[in-house]
């Protein structure tokens, strides 16, 4: 349909119809069989059937079969014909579910997303969904927000390319063709800065970090086509971001020049109340609709109160048809008006869902997902040895995280173990499985007695241990975030008795692992690695797969040092090693200043060499005089070990007209180094590379800039060099 039939459609409906179709709910609230679980607290609502034929979409229907029952349904009542738009979480996959998003983010590997991105639309669209509530694109610094786990990490850069990559997946070059979704990028704006790392708690920041820091990765995944925009549940500047006129109309309209629909979240609206920005519903609905709130999700305060509001004149005819509009263009877009269907096959869902090559991709993704931490020389395991197991997930399946599309098991560890060894090679001594805050006296494990006793032909000890997938996600906060007291005890039990331990951790967010290193010989964070978890550890652990993955989040020495980041400013008061130790610097009295693990941070089983830094006016080749700059570096396999290296290019602007951080990651390269060769990487450095938002755009300022390559955010080379507009190229394209 043209633009203009879909304003004749709009012409022909009422306002009820109207509201209705800007509506959304789950299939339950409107008559459907309870098929999915509610993704927030049950609102009660139950609408009859004459005002539900005209709701516009719905929320987490999961099967084909029920999807296109409700779509016959709904087109037999429907005045206008007008089909049902299906929205669900596809976060990190929908069937085959891939490792959780915060893990996948240090692939560092845009193709590993945009691949697990087009397979969860594949399989999530053969069960009647049209468009995900992803990627999250909030920026995350606090491990103690239990929905760090969706997101890539602490990085724009690395958020920003990982959020396009998954639009592109999901979408591919048009959401019409088969096997595609629409991307609905969530949650505008700078939701992962919850105050206090408390789920729904308060934003507060400055608009300058704000443009800088927190909204590249929603603008990037616009940039990549995404077609909707969810509003976030909590206040940003005082405001409810749900009804941010700021927020939904100044940044994503005026500024982004954004044209497609904005969500609500799960009764956001409705929220407003307890916000205490809305006296009741109506002016609930008022401010959310004139803020540029399009579609409300869970609530029905449009349906209820936009009517009245009309007549009084507080809202327009045409907000609320510019609402529709966008909706119904959305649908057209997907084709669902010629193919109200669309992909809905439950034939298709058994020949997609979790099939060989869907496996077998999540197999290799997790294997570049997985971060080694701590190896004294004791991994990659050989086939030959005796392994003890212990621990909660030595035999758990609850191994994907949260967000998992109603999924709950996957290839435990001890499965993928006896992939690689003989059972009998194998001497396990589980427990059961991890406690969880959300009970009383979770932690009710107990060490079993005869622990030591089990492995006394077990020089080396794989311990499974981390938290439980119910403690992560949404509304799971926790304050604490140490491996349980018997778990701790549990690796110090082992090592006091001279094993060699090898911790395998399972967990949604950096825990706060300081505490046992001594008692580890290897650390490998697992994060939740999906559906193909124990066969991709035990790549891992026999060194099938050489680990490549780089941390996507600083790991904290202790929850006392959140928020730590790697792209901190320096303040006025920075530690400086050469100076005599004083107490007056920017530090603390009883922990580093610096994180546990960096960002970036990764080993590997080869030993990769840095040298030879060099910068280079132009191109990098012999002296062209095009402008910009090229800096460039050999990286050296030093090992017999082939791998994969994520060279990583970070930046200091060392004097501007406001403060910038100490670095900020600028390029990486991902690149196989045979063991025993070297390879030369180059990046280039244009105008754009040194730009930074200031007044309301992004720009740069001439000066001394310190350019950094190497393995993480802490272990580089560098050189410093001046750059003014003479030297560096003309400004390129924008900013993400
Ligand atoms: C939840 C989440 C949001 C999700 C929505 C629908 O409250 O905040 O990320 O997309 O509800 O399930």
């Amino acid at each position: 349909m043209t633009t203009r039939q879909l304003q004749d459609l709009i012409e022909k409906m009422s306002t009820d119809e109207k509201l209705a179709q800007i509506t959304q709910l789950n299939p339950v609230c409107f008559g459907f069989p309870y098929i999915t679980p509610l993704t927030g607290p049950d609102p009660g609502l139950r609408i009859d059937r004459n005002l539900a034929s005209s709701i516009g979409s719905v929320l987490n229907c999961d099967n084909a079969s029920d999807a296109a029952a409700m779509q016959k349904a709904h087109l037999q009542e429907d005045p206008h014909s007008i089909p049902l738009l299906f929205m669900a979480d596809i976060i990190h996959g929908f069937k085959t579910i891939f490792p959780i998003p915060l893990a996948m983010g240090c692939s560092f590997s845009p193709s590993n997303i945009e691949e697990a991105s087009r397979i969860a639309a594949l399989e999530s669209s053969v069960s009647g969904i049209h468009v995900t509530f992803s990627p999250m694109g909030d920026l995350v610094r606090d491990p103690r927000w239990g929905r760090v786990m969706e997101s890539f990490g602490e990085d724009p850069l690395l958020n920003s390319m990982l959020c396009a990559a998954s639009v592109r997946g999901y979408q591919g070059a048009d959401v019409r063709q088969p096997y595609h979704i629409a991307s609905c990028i969530k949650h505008f704006a700078a939701y992962g800065a919850p105050e206090g790392g408390r789920e729904y708690n308060t934003v507060d920041m400055s608009r300058g970090i704000l443009h800088e820091t927190y909204l590249p990765a929603y603008r990037s995944a616009l940039q990549a086509g995404a077609e909707m925009v969810m509003a976030a549940f909590h206040v940003f500047d005082r405001v409810p971001a749900s009804a941010s006129p700021y927020l939904l109309s100044r940044i994503l309209r005026d500024e982004w020049d954004f044209q497609g629909a904005v969500i609500s979240d799960f009764n956001s609206v409705g929220e407003l109340i307890a916000h205490g920005v809305a006296r009741d519903g109506k002016e609930a609905a008022e401010k959310a609709i004139s803020a540029g709130l399009d579609i409300e999700m869970m609530s029905t305060h449009y349906m209820e109160n936009l009517n009245i509001s009309l007549q009084e004149g507080t809202i327009t005819e045409q907000m609320l048809d510019d609402a529709v509009l966008r909706i119904l263009s959305l649908k057209n877009k997907l084709g669902l008006f010629e193919h109200p269907y669309k992909d809905a096959s439950p034939e298709a869902e058994k020949k997609y869902h979790l099939c060989p090559e869907h496996r077998a991709a999540a197999r290799r993704i997790a294997g570049e997902s997985i971060v080694l931490l701590k190896n004294e020389g004791i991994l990659p395991l050989d086939t030959n040895s005796l392994l003890g197991l212990t621990g909660p997930f030595s035999r758990s399946p609850h191994v994907l995280g949260g967000w998992s599309a109603g999924n709950t098991e996957g290839v435990s560890l001890y499965e993928g173990l006896c992939g690689k060894i003989p059972s009998s090679r194998i001497k396990i001594n589980e427990w059961g499985e991890a406690g969880s805050a959300l009970e009383e006296n979770s932690d009710i494990d107990v060490i079993p007695e005869d622990l030591i006793a089990s492995f006394r032909d077990c020089p080396i000890v794989i311990a499974a241990v981390g938290e439980n997938q119910i403690d992560t996600g949404e509304g799971a906060s926790k304050t604490v975030l140490r491996l349980s007291p018997h778990q701790e005890q549990l690796l110090q039990v082992l090592s006091e008795a001279g094993k060699k331990v090898i911790a395998v951790i399972f967990s949604g967010r950096p825990l706060e692992i300081f505490p046992v290193l001594p008692y580890c010989a290897a650390v490998i964070q697992a994060w939740f690695p999906g559906t193909e978890a124990g066969n991709a550890l035990a790549d891992i652990l026999f060194g099938d797969v050489n680990p490549s993955a780089r941390l996507s989040m600083s790991f904290p020495y202790t929850v006392g040092q959140i928020p730590v980041y790697y792209n901190h400013f320096n303040t006025g008061r920075p530690r400086v090693p050469s100076a005599p130790p004083t107490r007056y610097i920017s530090a603390y009295l009883d922990c580093p200043e610096k994180p546990l693990y960096p960002f970036g941070y990764g080993l590997s089983y080869s030993d990769f060499i840095y040298s030879d830094m060099k910068l280079t006016q132009g191109e990098g080749g012999t002296g062209s005089d095009s402008k910009g700059l090229t800096a460039s570096i050999t990286v050296t396999n030093a090992s017999p070990v082939d791998g994969i290296e994520t060279v990583q290019l970070y930046i200091r602007d060392m004097h501007a007209s406001v403060v910038r951080p100490v670095k900020e990651l600028k390029d990486f390269c991902r690149i196989f180094i045979p063991g025993g060769e070297a390879r030369q990487i180059s990046f280039r450095i244009t105008k754009e590379t040194l730009s930074f938002y200031q007044t309301d755009s992004f720009l740069f300022d001439p000066g001394y800039f310190e350019i950094m390559i190497g393995k993480n955010s802490e272990d580089t080379l560098s050189e410093t060099i001046y750059i003014d507009e003479t030297f560096i190229g003309k400004q390129e394209k924008e900013m993400p």
